[in-house]
């Protein structure tokens, strides 16, 4: 049995949750987290190394002895951190610059879809100011501005009116927002609908999917307000059936998969279309090239195999041959937010209450923006905290995660008291 050295890359919810599911793993020797948070520090060594410095990332790679890699933010992906690693031989599990594309470029992803009449929302790309504004003055509302570049989560804009897709296209093309990450926009029709988070692992010829789940991206109870990062999930998700996840399955996660392929570039990683259950059947709203956040939460409390036995599958081209157990349960995370998120909010609020909310019964509480300062928390990002849970219904899960959160404060604490209840409602 190899023991591995890993160097987990990134700094939010997701990385401690991967970092927590390895660390159960006989085969783990030491983790290493690349800038990591408070929570990583506690079950790893945080290496003050952004995420995006490849060389410093390469050298201590070298230096440390590292075994394994795991590339999970979208920038680094985006920037290529898996092809700079495999030209020095270093093993790193993720997707290359050019199959993570499919995330880091909207135009690109909308242009794949409709060459493999992969299903989506009808869509025209712009990169003129005065030709999108005309074109939007002859559409339906509501429709969908994306910037092409990767925005922080924020380059999604739902423009209800006429007026707010005017404002948002001199956002991204006259005040440049989003940087050179609008240089070009899709303009798509709204399609309203139940959202689905898909993840499938692939080894570039195999894939094995995970439970379905949901998201909730809109700051404001039943979806109102500006999005945002995520602020909470559940899986499995009650309302999906098996025919429906075999039809997600044949039409969009093998299709997906293979188009890759035979376009040049097989997919090595977590690919995760994001989907809308639309009147007119199932859409792809978007694909991610990595691990959701705050999927990933939920799914580390649902996993029961050893997740270093998937990484290495996946980099040897044998995700046949393995066998991935999810547990039997439901699980939930929810996201405990600093005061005015996801606009601008302070940081350095002390964290009170982690360790007393990790003593309710199947909690675990993963970090995401904390720093330890002293002996104590303090928030350091606009996600501070996702409150997990696992039980046997998704009642039940839910309200040990909120009968947790009473536990936990600190000053401007904000989070959504409704994860989960679209979905409970739907599955009635
Ligand atoms: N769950 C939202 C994301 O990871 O992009």
């Amino acid at each position: 049995m190899q023991k591995q050295r890993i160097l987990i890359i990134g700094s939010g919810g997701r990385e401690h949750a991967i970092g927590w599911k390895i660390k159960q793993s006989i085969r783990a020797e030491q983790i290493f987290f690349a800038p990591g948070n408070g929570g990583t520090g506690r079950i790893g060594i945080n290496i003050p190394i952004k995420a995006t410095d490849i060389p410093a990332l390469l050298d201590f790679a070298k230096k440390e002895n590292i075994t394994l890699t795991l590339a999970l933010p979208d920038d680094p992906l985006a920037l290529g951190i898996v092809n700079e690693f495999q030209k020095k031989g270093l093993r790193i599990w993720g997707p290359t610059k050019e199959a993570a594309q499919i995330e880091w470029s909207k135009t690109f992803s909308k242009d794949f879809m409709r060459r493999h009449n992969l299903p989506t929302a009808k869509f025209m790309t712009f990169s003129d100011y005065k030709m999108a504004k005309k074109y939007i003055t002859d559409q339906i509302f509501p429709i969908v501005i994306k910037a092409d570049g990767l925005a922080l989560g924020k380059g999604v804009i739902i423009c209800e009116t006429r007026e707010q897709a005017y404002e948002a296209l001199e956002n991204i093309f006259i005040k440049k927002i989003f940087g050179e990450a609008g240089n070009e926009i899709v303009v798509e029709k709204f399609l309203a609908g139940p959202e689905i988070s898909i993840h499938a692992f692939s080894d570039g010829k195999n894939y094995k999917i995970f439970p379905p789940s949901q998201d909730h991206k809109k700051i404001g109870e039943e979806d109102i307000g500006p999005n945002t990062g995520g602020m909470g999930t559940i899986a499995p998700l009650p309302f999906v059936s098996n025919n429906l996840f075999k039809e997600i399955e044949k039409n969009i996660v093998a299709p997906t998969l293979s188009a890759m392929n035979s376009d040049g570039y097989p997919f090595v990683g977590v690919i995760y279309p994001g989907l809308v259950l639309h009147k007119d059947g199932l859409k792809i709203l978007e694909y991610n090239a990595r691990f959701g956040d705050p999927e990933t939460q939920t799914y580390m409390r649902l996993l029961d195999t050893d997740i270093l036995d998937i990484f290495d599958a996946c980099l040897d081209g044998k995700l046949n041959e393995i066998e991935i157990i999810w547990r039997n349960a439901y699980a939930c995370t929810i996201i405990l937010a600093s005061g005015g998120y996801p606009g601008n909010y302070e940081k350095g609020k002390v964290v009170s209450g982690i360790d007393d909310a990790e003593r309710e019964l199947d909690i675990i509480v993963f970090h995401a923006g904390t720093a330890a300062k002293d002996d104590k928390f303090v928030t350091n990002g606009g996600r501070v905290l996702g409150v997990s849970a696992i039980g046997i219904t998704l009642e039940e899960t839910l309200a040990k995660a909120y009968k947790a959160i009473e536990k936990i404060s600190f000053e401007g604490m904000q989070y959504r008291k409704d994860i989960g209840k679209s979905a409970l409602l739907l599955s009635k």
